[in-house]
């Protein structure tokens, strides 16, 4: 295998990463609810050499005020069974589903990712998430989620138990391709850090800049030698979104053109997703209401208040607030440029030790997914940094993973 490969994930949510990519002329917002729309999109993944396909998970079907995430484009289909749907099409690409650990069992797990594994020849992948949205647990018969530290402690014994179970189903029938799936994490607190740092083959971020890289992806792999395992045994994989433009002006213009057709309304209903707090009854003129947001939000109320406190005695309206807001919208790196400023800055942070490859997420899909893998794929083999066919079968074996690394408990 190359040195310095550039490994590459793509994050297929819904229809793009900008809220209002949705109503870009490229993208297809009926299409993902058709089955016809997912085998594009993964042949593409497949077509740019992409390790793997990653879908999140919202199990809050009805959130609060009987609004749910499909208002905010974020459709609910469940992502094992669309994966598994996807293997169908595909022969290479991995198959990374976001299942949480707080509200499956063990045995729910470990049957479905066995399927998974099983019916796409290896190529399943797990992240593993705690939930962190609170309008999750009345649909599972509770008031409120759990505390993070008991989500997480309750993690650990439900990936135990599930690899154990993998495990008997290794003994008692076919060998699973890859003896379980590829195991991934997406926490981000200390509790999420160690948690990844014991468990996670591959761990997906936020990482806006390349400083911000270098310090997660350093703490990570300190963490992960404390525990006795091999840094070099785990992926680690910022998530990327980007608009590009024959100039650099050309890709600033056409940013600005995909956040303008946004308007307040929608603005606002997705400040209100992202603190989990409903904003949308408010006037988009008047002021943030910071007491209501400090009140309610499910962030850490210290980063929110010195998020907005500027903004509040700048007297900004709200909807300004909201707009602005979509521009960074989850902490992402959000990329500008020409497809070869694009792999310049791909390599730069490869060859920093920011990361060890990228989760794209499209702007809007699938014309963002399909302009990266035209123009940017290209460059990055031309350049000797990424394959130009896959490795092997199984996803492990396309991550240049050992074969089957022991759990830690
Ligand atoms: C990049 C990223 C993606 C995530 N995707 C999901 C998801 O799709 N579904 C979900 O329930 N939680 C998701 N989570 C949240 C996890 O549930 C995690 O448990 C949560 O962030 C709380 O832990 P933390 O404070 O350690 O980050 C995601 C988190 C990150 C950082």
């Amino acid at each position: 295998m190359m040195d310095k490969q550039i490994h590459l994930w793509a994050f297929l949510q819904g229809i793009g990463f900008f809220p209002s990519g949705w109503m870009h002329e490229r993208a297809n917002p009926a299409g993902v609810f058709s089955m016809d729309y997912y085998a594009r999109v993964a042949k593409l993944a497949e077509q740019g050499m992409f390790d793997a396909i990653v879908f999140g998970d919202q199990l809050q079907s009805r959130g609060a005020g009987g609004r749910t995430p499909e208002r905010m484009a974020m459709p609910t289909l469940d992502p094992v069974s669309l994966l598994t749907a996807m293997a169908a099409v595909t022969k290479h690409v991995g198959l990374v589903a976001t299942v949480s650990t707080t509200y499956n069992t063990p045995e729910m797990l470990a049957e479905r990712f066995g399927t998974m594994e099983r019916i796409s020849g290896g190529r399943a992948g797990w992240n593993i998430v705690t939930t962190a949205h609170p309008d999750t647990a009345p649909n599972f018969g509770e008031d409120d989620l759990p505390p993070k530290d008991e989500r997480y402690r309750h993690a650990k014994e439900v990936v135990a138990k599930a690899c154990e179970l993998w495990a008997a189903m290794d003994r008692e029938g076919p060998l699973l391709p890859q003896g379980r799936p590829v195991l991934v994490q997406a926490g981000q607190s200390p509790d999420g850090r160690d948690f990844a740092a014991r468990t996670a083959e591959a761990i997906f971020c936020p990482a806006a800049n390349i400083e911000a890289g270098v310090d997660f992806r350093s703490d990570l792999r300190t963490r992960i030698a404390a525990v006795g395992r091999d840094p070099d045994g785990v992926r680690i994989m910022p998530g990327l979104s980007c608009v590009l433009g024959g100039t650099e002006e050309e890709a600033r213009a056409n940013h600005l053109a995909i956040l303008d057709l946004a308007d307040d309304a929608l603005a606002i209903e997705y400040l209100s997703e992202s603190l989990g707090c409903d904003l949308t009854a408010f006037d988009p003129a008047g002021a943030i209401p910071v007491d209501t947001i400090l009140d309610r939000t499910i962030l850490p109320k210290a980063d929110i208040a010195r998020a907005i406190t500027p903004a509040q005695e700048k007297g900004t309206p709200l909807g300004d607030f909201a707009a602005n807001f979509m521009r960074h919208p989850r902490g992402h790196n959000v990329f500008l440029g020409t497809p070869e400023q694009m792999a310049d800055m791909m390599i730069a942070w490869r060859d920093a030790g920011a990361c060890d490859g990228f989760t794209l997420q499209p702007s809007y899909m699938p014309g963002g997914l399909e302009d990266f893998v035209e123009q940017v794929v290209p460059l990055l083999q031309q350049r000797g940094r990424l394959r130009t066919e896959y490795p092997g079968s199984t996803l492990r074996e396309t991550l240049g993973l050992p074969a089957r690394e022991a759990v830690a408990a």
